[in-house]
């Protein structure tokens, strides 16, 4: 499991918060909809640098939503698989 956390703060709301949150909705909803949690948090206190977007414990600042595709194949891809490589070791 993946949380993706966009900050919905008013410095990154203005930033174009509301774009990024549509635009992780959409490549969720696409390839891992039950895999990956989408939350708004508070101000995570990088307001000058939002749109401050938090993947499982990593913090990402300025994303925009062109980057969001990058962000999933590059973040929580790798994620998703090791959590599948690990259940498969369970069996
Ligand atoms: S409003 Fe997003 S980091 Fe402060």
């Amino acid at each position: 499991m993946v949380t993706i956390q966009v900050c919905v703060g008013s410095s990154c709301f203005l930033r174009g918060a509301p774009d990024v949150i549509k635009a992780f909705e959409t490549i969720i909803e696409k390839h891992a909809p039950r895999q990956v949690e989408l939350k708004g948090t508070f101000c995570q206190e990088l307001c000058a640098k939002g749109v401050t977007v938090r993947i499982n414990e990593k913090v990402f600042t300025a994303v925009a939503p062109e980057d969001v595709p990058g962000l999933f194949r590059e973040q929580v891809i790798p994620i998703l698989c090791r959590d599948e490589s690990a259940d498969a070791g369970d069996r």
